[in-house]
């Protein structure tokens, strides 16, 4: 009789509990339904299997429920959005400025929502607001930047010319560019946020990159498998990636605490400072009482998103020029002949002729739209019970902009979307570049938005000019080789193994 019970409301228990994980909140976005536990993570990853990538899944689930429509990943309520306007208003409100609470977002900060990129709330706010003001102060997006970028892109020619004087007998000579782009990147950067630059074979510098990228490859915007079910770190620490992202990084922490131990101890409170560690140092030496903005821990965080906000994304953008360009001989003339006209081929490419040149900008633009570099964006979380359009959203639902939807495939706005078009960007007759209120959609939405479109934008016109001043890509030799772009937070293009030709 008693164990007759027992059973009755064990079954009882356990029946309560799986009608309410299974139930959808009261008028959150339709979608299919969900399972206890993994919600609708079993349906992603079959949907995966037929689709290819994770943004597509999204898309393809948009064609049967709409431009917003509910999920659930683990135990995260989610909202996808692939609509322009939606996801413009959406993003732009106060309450979905926040970042998901995901066990991957904190895997860096020892647990805690530190630095600027996934974090939230006013302490974060103070965080980027220090950070990007400093940057500016010491030269982000002007004149000592710029300067540079002008000095790494053509350090990066010189370095050409040398390969191609030793290879050009050769009937070929392939050379890792995407790396070598990677690199004059983080050098133009990296000289304002820790006022030192790499030189080209430095191992250090390979491996921490190599490292950021695995880390980035390893959860994707809304934060991954391991964010959706984080205990699946205990059982399955390989298969849920777990294992990957700690090994990017634990070395990549300690290589961020090198730099700023580096600069502690050459630091002098009264010099003038030029970078960014130094001028967050500063801060924090002024500081009475233990501050949660002003403190090596935000320190660090801000270093680590800074390292993959900025390189990667830039690196993707450039490694997506290459692969594009090498494929489209004429319009590497039309882009060399613009050049000659403007800049000529004895003067560097500098940010002075950024507006003479509407065909490289325009380029540029097309870029950044056809390549998806950062697909689903980066997700946001409400900050609290709220709506959007007819729907409730409770607090902590993860918002995800589906990017990609409105860059690549909304065939409404767009004329051919996925087709490579840089006219798409220009006046009829090509002497103007024709501005879109959809250009800028690659970098995000609202106060969240990346504060790096302004530098992208440049660096990519001084490398892209400086490089085909000089010399043609040439496509690549093996070309049944199978192109595979890597889906992580960004999209990754497949290394570059075309190579370069001196122009007559
Ligand atoms: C191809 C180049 C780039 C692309 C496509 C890109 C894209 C994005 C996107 C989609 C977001 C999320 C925005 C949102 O939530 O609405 C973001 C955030 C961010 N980006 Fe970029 N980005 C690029 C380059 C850069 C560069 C060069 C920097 C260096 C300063 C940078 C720094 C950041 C930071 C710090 C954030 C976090 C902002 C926040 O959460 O408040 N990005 N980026």
């Amino acid at each position: 009789m008693l164990s007759g019970i027992l059973i009755a409301t064990l079954l009882v228990i356990i029946f309560t509990w799986i009608y309410r994980e299974c139930k959808r909140p009261k008028d959150f976005p339709k979608g299919p339904r969900w399972l206890p536990i993994i919600g609708n993570l079993h349906l992603i990853d079959a949907l995966k299997k037929k689709h290819g990538y994770f943004f597509t899944v999204l898309e393809k689930l948009s064609e049967e429920y709409g431009p917003v429509y509910g999920l659930k990943l683990g135990q995260n309520l989610t909202v996808v959005i692939t609509d322009y306007g939606i996801m413009k208003d959406a993003l732009s409100r106060e309450e979905f400025q926040g970042r998901p609470n995901g066990f991957v977002f904190t895997m860096r900060t020892f647990g805690e929502k530190l630095g600027i990129g996934f974090a939230d709330g006013p302490i974060c706010t103070s965080v980027r607001n220090f950070t990007m003001k400093t940057l500016k102060d010491v030269g982000l997006g002007k004149g000592n930047m710029h300067g540079h970028v002008t000095e790494e892109a053509s350090e990066m020619v010189k370095y050409l010319k040398n390969h191609y004087a030793e290879t050009s007998t050769k009937e070929e000579n392939p050379i890792a560019l995407d790396l070598l782009f990677k690199l004059c990147i983080l050098n133009s950067q990296w000289m304002l946020i820790a006022g030192k630059r790499f030189e080209y074979e430095e191992a250090k510098f390979v491996q921490i990159l190599n490292l950021a990228t695995s880390f980035l490859q390893n959860f994707d915007g809304s934060g991954g498998i391991i964010s959706h079910l984080p205990w699946l770190r205990f059982i399955a620490p390989d298969a849920s990636g777990f294992t990957d992202l700690n090994n990017a990084i634990l070395p990549m922490q300690q290589y961020f605490q090198e730099i700023i131990a580096d600069h502690k101890r050459e630091f002098d409170v009264n010099a003038a400072h030029d970078n960014l560690v130094d001028l967050f140092l500063a801060e924090i030496s002024k500081q009475k009482e233990p501050s949660q903005v002003f403190n090596e821990k935000q320190l660090l965080g801000t270093l680590f998103d800074l390292f993959m906000a900025g390189m990667i994304t830039l690196s993707d953008a450039m490694g997506n020029m290459l692969h594009l360009l090498a494929e489209r001989p004429e319009l590497q003339k039309e882009l060399q002949e613009e050049i000659d006209q403007v800049i000529g081929r004895n003067t560097l490419p500098t940010m002075d002729y950024y507006n003479k040149m509407p065909l490289m900008r325009a380029f540029n633009l097309e870029t950044l739209r056809f390549s998806s570099i950062v697909p689903i964006g980066v997700a946001r979380r409400a900050m609290k019970d709220t709506t959007l359009l007819h729907y409730r959203i409770p607090k902590d639902t993860v918002l995800v902009p589906v990017l990609d939807q409105v860059t690549v495939r909304d065939e409404e706005y767009w004329n051919e979307p996925q087709t490579f078009q840089p006219d798409r960007f220009l006046s009829a007759d090509r002497a103007e570049l024709k501005i879109n209120e959809r250009e800028k959609v690659p970098f995000g939405f609202g106060k969240r938005r990346c504060p790096g479109d302004l530098i992208t934008s440049q660096t990519m016109f001084v490398f892209m000019a400086s490089i085909l001043q000089s010399f043609t890509i040439l496509p690549d030799k093996e070309k049944e080789r199978k192109m595979e772009w890597v889906e992580g937070i960004t999209f990754t293009p497949p290394p570059f193994t075309g190579s370069i030709r001196a122009r007559d």
